[in-house]
């Protein structure tokens, strides 16, 4: 028997099939500090950029015009612990969401559903606040406010995209099955309907179609 601070664990078996067998995974803990956002021991990092979101702001002009700068900002990076893509796993990570606008149109995230339509998602808010906006295929919308310690259900079927309408970083983590997937062409091609655009000072949403 190891003993290691808060830790201890007897592995016989479990250690030596990890590399090959996904049900003897060891147990784990790790640590997301809560003022930062960080979370420690993540075994995947995606960056994206403003030239990753072409055609996802609705001010291409803007867009192109910042790009043509020379700027290519970073608007989300995601931290994620991913086992293998197997049925009984789950992922879970943190989203770091950048405060800023396109025009007056709020840093957003591209937007998903899973491959697996029948899979659901939880959402909580770690700091700052933003809105997840969520979207069926038959066009149903909903969307709602997240803070810090708002937990969200995702349900199965729904595309789901969150913008960050603060002036610091908004912050949440994740967990869903690892063997979700994502499909992020579906909603690509449809689009959101709604949008959030600033006007006066505050965040307003508004249809996409009306801009
Ligand atoms: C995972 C999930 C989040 C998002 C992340 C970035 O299922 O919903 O981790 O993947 O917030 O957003 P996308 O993936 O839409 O670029
Ligand atoms: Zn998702």
């Amino acid at each position: 028997m190891k003993l290691n601070g808060q830790f201890f664990g007897y592995f016989k078996e479990a250690k030596k099939l990890t590399k090959t067998a996904f049900k003897y995974e060891i147990p784990f803990n790790t640590e997301i500090d809560l003022d930062v956002g960080s979370l420690k021991g993540y075994n995947n990092k995606t960056i994206r950029r403003l030239s990753d979101l072409k055609g996802f702001f609705y001010d291409v002009h803007v867009l192109e015009e910042i790009l043509k700068k020379g700027k290519d900002p970073v608007i989300y990076e995601v931290y994620s612990y991913s086992p293998p893509q197997e049925e009984g796993g789950l992922c879970f990570g943190v989203t770091v969401l950048r405060s800023g606008k396109i025009g007056d149109e709020y840093y957003m995230t591209k937007g998903h559903f899973h491959k697996k339509m029948e899979t659901a998602e939880i959402y909580i808010g770690l700091k700052g606040k933003g809105y997840l906006l969520m979207q069926t295929r038959d066009g149903d919308a909903t969307i709602m406010r997240i803070g810090r310690g708002t937990v969200a259900f995702v349900p199965p079927y729904w595309a789901h995209r969150t913008i960050n309408f603060g002036d610091e970083e908004f912050v949440f983590m994740y967990t869903f099955p690892s063997d979700a997937g994502y499909d992020y062409a579906t909603i690509e091609k449809t689009g959101f309907s709604k949008i959030v655009v600033e006007k006066d000072g505050k965040p307003v949403i508004i249809d996409r179609s009306s801009m």
